[in-house]
């Protein structure tokens, strides 16, 4: 369950954290959940996403940086949805 507009953290099958979002009912957007400065963990922070290590703030949908110090946007990662399920392609 990601509502519309809202971004969860969930971990893949190999243990990496993956950020999801749905831009409308039917799109979910993937990225990776690791920081791109010294790779922590991302939390949901008001619709972004936040690296709680040393502050970094990440834009959603698209993984761009608001604030350093993360020197990359986040990855994309391909998905797809079959059923209830989100599929790493
Ligand atoms: Fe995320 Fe440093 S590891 S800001």
């Amino acid at each position: 369950e990601v509502p519309v507009g809202d971004v969860v953290v969930v971990t893949s099958s190999s243990d990496w954290p993956i950020a999801l979002t749905r831009t409308d009912e039917t799109t979910v957007v993937a990225m990776s959940g690791m920081c791109t400065h010294q790779r922590c963990a991302l939390v949901p922070q008001d619709g972004d996403l936040y690296c709680n290590c040393h502050g970094a703030l990440f834009a959603v949908p698209d993984g761009a940086v608001i604030e350093g110090p993360a020197p990359e946007p986040l990855p994309p990662i391909e998905v797809t949805v079959e059923g209830t399920d989100v599929v790493m392609s």
